[in-house]
């Protein structure tokens, strides 16, 4: 977290630890899906109780700053994985998000949906993103919201709106600036992993 924090971090090593926290998060996350028992057979021949994920995965990557975590995802996730996206753009000037696009696979109610999106500030992003995905039938308690770095604001308000929902995030920061950036934060996130800053 201090490499992405530091405003020095070069675009490259951003990338590059964006893709290590992502895969501590991504196996926090995992860890998290629910469960069935099966049984197997090991080369001793004994038979073991295992588990096995009850409910495939669908990644949901919120753009462009969620595209981040996917080969994290891909790293992680060994069942049958499908990915949705969502284009949400917060004004600049009012900070209200506006859904441009979305798209998901067909049976994704019967998935467990794992948000992408390593920032949370105010959260009208994050709640737009769910709302769009409950709307496609997915309950609000299979929807984990993966995340490198929040804001309490951010979080007080995803679980007044949303209870149920799962959240693993790497770091929370206390203050949001008045241009609601996360405070002391790491900058845009979108702009330092694609050197568009
Ligand atoms: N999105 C970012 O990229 N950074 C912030 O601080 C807040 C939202």
């Amino acid at each position: 977290m201090t490499i992405l924090r530091d405003s020095n971090t070069s675009v490259t090593t951003f990338a590059n630890v964006t893709e290590k926290v992502g895969d501590y998060l991504i196996c926090a996350a995992l860890d998290i899906l629910p469960t069935e028992n099966i049984s197997v057979v090991s080369p001793t021949g004994v038979e073991y109780q295992g588990v096995r994920e009850a409910q495939e995965v669908c990644a949901v990557s919120i753009l462009r700053a969620g595209a981040s975590l996917e080969n994290a995802m891909r790293r992680g996730y060994t069942g049958r994985l499908s990915f949705g996206k969502i284009l949400i753009q917060r004004d600049e000037s009012t900070s209200l998000p506006t859904l441009y696009y979305s798209k998901f696979p067909t049976d994704v109610e019967s998935k467990i949906v794992i948000i992408l999106e390593p920032m949370l500030a105010t959260g009208g992003s994050a709640c737009q993103a769910i709302e769009t995905i409950k709307a496609k039938g997915v309950p609000e308690e299979n929807i984990i919201f993966v995340n490198i770095l929040a804001s309490h604001y951010g979080i007080k308000k995803l679980f007044e709106r949303f209870p149920s929902i799962h959240l693993v995030t790497a770091a929370v920061d206390e203050h949001l600036t008045p241009s609601c950036h996360i405070s002391p934060g790491l900058g845009d996130f979108g702009d330092r992993f694609y050197g568009t800053s």
